[in-house]
């Protein structure tokens, strides 16, 4: 069984992905950690409660997360793709309160500390939580079995500037520090993730079933869509976070990896939070880049296995 921590910003494909984990028997989701990014960490962590109980996983611990970036400001939150509550303003039933919990950063560190080499860490959000478990426990990057990322764009443009793509650009200095701590690290940038996509045809597919689960991933499917149609002019929706979920737990045999040298940009201006590729480094050793291996190649059919997935619930 793959076990799992999952770092998110519950968000409608965070919920998608979500729920392709929690219904998959052989994932054993161990930790849900949140951090600010579509929504504020609260929000994302009672979101990710009540997502994870639909699919009947909702034993799982959930731990909120940081609330501000390393450099102290606000996550930029976008109720315009998520809706105001985070899930396309769909309501999932209430969940009773949390109660005190370790909060996301130490826990990270106590759950790999406790099993070394075990856990795979699955990141969602920005990355402020990860940098955060990074300065409490340097070797982090050892202690987890892997760590996948959604985020980055490479060869492609970005969403939430033409140059970065929205978890980097949220906390660039945490994506930054997460990038340079080595370990063995997958990055699922926009170059795959906006190729793999969830149609008209995949809602009306979802409506059909019928399914607890099936009504409520139609539903924030809906106003997905409607975002694209509005951003993109045509109703596809990108699958994010389920792509990069996917990739953590090694179902798709079919995906192409390159090792490349990337840093991210920091300094104020139109490239902060840009994921560069430092072409010096392939020819120099001793390069400053880190080299990451970063997704560049899926089969294009995700959305179809997605959607059987999220149908598979009874
Ligand atoms: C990423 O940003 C968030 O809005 C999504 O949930 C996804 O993790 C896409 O750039
Ligand atoms: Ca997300």
């Amino acid at each position: 069984a793959h076990s799992l921590l999952i770092d998110c910003d519950t968000g409608i494909d965070d919920a998608l992905a979500l729920l392709y984990l929690a219904l998959d028997p052989s994932v054993d989701i161990r930790a849900v950690t949140t951090v600010g990014g579509n929504i504020d960490p609260l929000r994302a962590a009672d979101n990710s409660g009540r997502v994870l109980r639909l699919a009947g996983r909702g034993d799982v611990p959930v731990h909120v997360g940081a609330e501000h970036t390393l450099g102290a400001a606000r996550h930029e939150y976008a109720p315009e793709i998520h809706g105001h509550n985070g899930l396309g303003d769909v309501e999932l039933p209430e969940l009773t309160p949390f109660g005190e919990r370790p909060a996301a950063a130490e826990e990270l560190v106590r759950l790999a500390r406790r099993s070394p080499g075990r856990h795979h860490l699955l990141a969602l959000g920005p990355l402020t939580n990860l940098a955060n478990a990074l300065r409490l426990e340097p070797r982090l990057p050892e202690l987890l079995a892997g760590i996948t990322v959604m985020g980055g764009a490479i060869r492609r443009q970005g969403n939430a500037t033409p140059r970065a793509e929205a978890n980097v650009h949220n906390d660039p200095e945490a994506a930054r520090t997460v990038l340079h701590a080595g370990g063995n690290l997958t990055l699922v940038p926009l170059d795959v993730t906006m190729t793999e996509t969830l149609d008209e045809a995949a809602h009306a597919e979802l409506v059909g079933a019928n399914s607890p689960v099936t009504d409520f991933a139609a539903a924030i499917l809906a106003y997905y869509l409607d975002f694209y149609e509005t951003r993109y002019g045509s109703r596809r929706a990108a699958c994010h976070d389920p792509l990069a979920a996917a990739i953590a737990v090694g179902d798709l045999a079919e995906v192409g990896t390159e090792e490349l040298a990337l840093d991210v940009r920091t300094l104020p201006g139109p490239e902060r939070g840009a994921t560069v590729l430092d072409t010096r480094s392939e020819h120099s050793a001793g390069g400053h880049s880190p080299t990451v291996r970063v997704v560049t190649r899926t089969s294009g059919t995700f959305g179809t296995r997605l959607c059987e997935r999220l149908r598979s619930a009874d």
